[in-house]
């Protein structure tokens, strides 16, 4: 059977997102003992024990289906952040609030503008749809050019991805930069509203450690068209369990609820994630590791006279030179350090790698400078 002859034709040559590989995938692959993975921007610690409890004791229902409102859970976003239930949607991961947004919004002849550089979902949600797609460079040092995502809304223009910070730069916005671009969105003519603008703040909590660092949460009443999300990948080191939450107006989430799976969220990642978003000893303890560990990755990198870019988030971009991203890659892996190489974000000559414990970085450390020789 030619199944080609009747796949949608924008799926015709879609590509599978390239995941970060597993440690197990390395080890079997290779033949190593001993890997490690720093390619995921996934917390070194893991989830807290309280969170594992939580997991543990409600094990024994897993034969029910969760509960499809996500009611514990939305209430404890709704206690932490201080926002109604009714503002708040929570989803498997951020990666589906991505595809919700693209499936509620997206029609054929919408543009849909991102920034170069930012996190590959987007586009890929964007073709999925076969909406339009508009990409603004970023400016010089690798950050989102707010000013040039106005320039280029039009009539046409639906939705704006913004990430802060962004992923794969660790580059952020400050507040007044966030606040002047949403002041100057401009009104659909014939809608008589603004460009919805989606803010993707995946990771938020590390960036709370910047100068500046907006939150998003704090717009949301003056700007309905708003859409604020995080996820429970990251700090809170669930991405195991796929859980993601947003905020938006009354309208938007009554509508996301009106299309999203009626069980997108498991009932462990409902109970583990309900307990992790009141557990302010584990955010703490990520974010002082987070800290430390990106000063002495910076150091190192200037002792190898490597170039990176200053990060709020919990990864680090770094020029792979005199190598290409590609091979720096595959040499760490071969000595069992999993990185992430750059093709796919249009930057071949650089590297991401995600922030580990200390004697993970040191490991990295040890073989970059074992590859470049020094
Ligand atoms: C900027 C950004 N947004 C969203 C996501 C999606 O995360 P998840 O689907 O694990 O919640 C990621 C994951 O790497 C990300 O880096």
């Amino acid at each position: 059977m030619e199944i080609t002859k009747i796949i949608r034709k924008v799926c015709e040559d879609f590509k599978p997102y390239v995941a970060g590989k597993s440690i197990n995938t390395i080890k079997r692959e290779l033949g190593l003992e001993s890997v490690i993975k720093l390619a995921s921007n996934e917390n070194p610690l893991g989830a807290s024990k309280k969170v594992l409890e939580a997991i543990k004791s409600n094990l024994e229902n897993i034969f029910f289906y969760p509960d499809s409102n996500s009611y514990y859970l939305k209430k404890a976003l709704s206690e932490a952040y201080n926002l109604p239930i009714k503002n708040i949607f929570t989803s498997a991961g951020g990666d589906e609030i991505i595809e919700l947004i693209a499936k509620l919004f997206f029609n054929h002849e919408d543009e849909i503008i991102i920034s170069k550089h930012s996190f590959i979902r987007y586009a890929m949600a964007v073709k999925l749809m076969d909406s339009r797609i508009i990409v603004v460079p970023m400016k010089k040092g690798l950050t989102y050019d707010l000013m040039a995502l106005l320039k280029v809304c039009t009539q046409k223009t639906k939705v704006i991805f913004v990430t802060n910070p962004n992923n794969p730069t660790g580059t952020y916005n400050t507040k007044s930069e966030l606040l002047e671009f949403l002041g100057q969105l401009p009104l659909n003519n014939k809608f008589k509203i603004k460009p919805l603008v989606v803010l993707d703040e995946a990771y938020f909590e590390y960036a709370l450690l910047e100068k500046d660092y907006p939150n998003g949460l704090d717009f949301l009443k003056e700007n309905p068209n708003l859409i604020v999300f995080r996820t429970f990948s990251k700090i809170y080191g669930l991405a195991g369990l796929r859980v993601g939450y947003g905020f938006a107006s009354e309208e938007i989430v009554d509508y996301i609820e009106r299309i999203r799976p009626p069980f997108n969220v498991n009932s462990l990642a409902q109970v583990a994630a309900a307990t992790a978003i009141h557990d302010k000893e584990q955010v703490e303890k990520s974010q002082k590791l987070i800290k430390e560990e990106k000063k002495y990755l910076y150091k190192e990198f200037e002792k190898l006279k490597v170039e990176y870019i200053n990060s709020a988030a919990n990864f680090i971009l770094f020029s792979s030179l005199p190598f290409k991203g590609k091979e720096l890659f595959r040499r760490l892996l071969e000595e069992g350090v999993i990185v992430r190489s750059m093709d796919e974000y249009e930057l071949p000559y650089y590297v991401r790698v995600t922030i580990g414990t200390h004697k993970e970085n040191e490991l990295f450390i040890e073989k970059l400078r074992k590859i470049h020789k020094i």
